[in-house]
């Protein structure tokens, strides 16, 4: 199973592959913030630290958003990410 590790407080959470983040989050109380829940606002965006490359690509869409708000690196919506292998990831500053 895939680990996620939530890096502002260092839960490190096994959950099922293909888990959408979002629905993490909300099962385990994690403090990351979320608005519009479908990929526009960009509230969600998160730096994955390690295993972006383990994540499905990002749609046009999403990429449009990340584009809107941040420069950082290996950014993703964290309401369209779907968990496919380990990752450490942290808001985005
Ligand atoms: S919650 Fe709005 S883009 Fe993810």
């Amino acid at each position: 199973m895939p680990k996620l590790t939530y890096l502002p407080t260092g839960a490190t959470l096994e959950v099922a592959a293909g888990s959408r983040y979002a629905d993490v989050c909300r099962r385990e109380d994690l403090p990351q913030p979320f608005g519009c829940t479908v990929g526009s606002c960009g509230t969600c965006c998160v730096v994955l630290v390690e295993g972006y490359e383990r994540c499905d690509a990002p749609s046009a869409e999403e990429l449009e958003t990340l584009e809107m708000c941040t420069s950082e690196k290996h950014t993703r919506l964290g309401c369209q990410l779907v968990l496919r292998g380990d990752v450490q990831l942290r808001p985005v500053d």
